[in-house]
């Protein structure tokens, strides 16, 4: 690999990481090995700092432990002589250092994923969305495409990104976007009572199952609204397909917590039990 492509490849997979940063929740391997910075070091299919996952599976393929066995490498390193991925010609350093992060039962999930999953290339492309549906507890049900939002009030803000490489300085990149409150504000909402604004909430999910959620109240008439943004450009460029057509970022929460790209709906929901 180049400078150049290192350089880009760490990029994007710093902006890819920052947005699950934080989250507690995570039991999908892809998402363990996106927060636990795995991508730094390793990919799908072709040899990084670290061997191929594909080598990975290949190398350990039929053997009764294999789980259990790349578990505790995963969590406690390959040893400060490794393996001999390295002598072999398929990793860049001779040992993987232990991932501190990484606690004994996702090392489980993330070696069951490098035997199953991890080398398959993710097809972003099969995610992009182009529209959002704003739907529930609503007035007015919306269909908002790239175009729509450009209609409401347009800001750019900049937001801090923010990678996993240690000694990596946060990055600044300006987006463009509109507020969530703009578009909740337009669709309105459907009340049976005054106390329903009090007690509604809002579901904005993305089209690979990634949800986040916010109130009614928070983004209507508190200072977390004014960063709950619906972006659809990075610097100047509309969004690639690993996040586009529209994200959704909230730029007043510590460490960016609820981001979310490809967004595909807004949902209202009022609490009614
Ligand atoms: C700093 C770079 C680096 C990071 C970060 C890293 N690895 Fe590695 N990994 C390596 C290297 C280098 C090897 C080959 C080590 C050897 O030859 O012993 C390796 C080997 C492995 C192996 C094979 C071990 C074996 O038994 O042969 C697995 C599985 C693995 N890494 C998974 C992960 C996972 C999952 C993460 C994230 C939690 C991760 N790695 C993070 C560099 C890294």
């Amino acid at each position: 690999m180049n400078e150049s492509t290192l350089t880009n490849w760490l990029k994007t997979t710093a902006l890819a990481m920052i947005f699950v940063s934080g989250q507690v929740l995570a039991v999908d391997g892809f998402e363990l090995a996106q927060t636990n910075g795995c991508f730094i070091c390793h990919q799908a299919t072709s040899k990084r700092v670290g061997p191929a996952f594909s080598d990975i599976a290949k190398k350990y393929a039929g053997e009764a432990n294999a789980v259990a066995l790349l578990a505790a490498h995963i969590v406690k390193g390959t040893g400060p002589t490794g393996f001999g991925w390295q002598a072999e010609g398929r990793a860049e350093l001779p040992f993987m250092p232990p991932n501190t992060g990484v606690t004994p039962e996702n090392g489980l999930v993330l070696a069951k994923w490098i035997l199953t999953e991890a080398s398959k290339p993710t097809d972003n492309a099969k995610f992009v969305t182009s529209k959002i549906s704003v739907t529930g507890q609503v007035k007015q049900p919306l269909e908002l495409n790239v175009d729509d939002l450009q209609k409401l009030p347009v800001l750019q803000m900049k937001m801090v990104v923010r990678g996993h490489l240690p000694n990596e300085k946060p990055t600044t990149v300006i987006i463009k976007g509109v507020m969530l409150r703009d578009v909740l504000e337009k669709a309105a909402l459907q009340t049976a009572s005054p106390f329903d604004v009090k007690k509604s909430v809002i579901i904005v999910s993305a089209s690979d199952g990634y949800r986040v959620v916010f109130s009614w109240p928070e983004v209507l008439f508190s200072p977390i609204g004014e960063g709950a943004i619906l972006f659809f450009e990075r610097d100047g460029k509309p969004l690639a397909d690993d996040e586009g057509k529209i994200a959704l970022t909230s730029l007043r929460d510590n460490g960016g917590i609820r981001f979310t790209k490809w967004v595909k709906s807004i949902e209202v929901r009022t609490i009614t039990d």
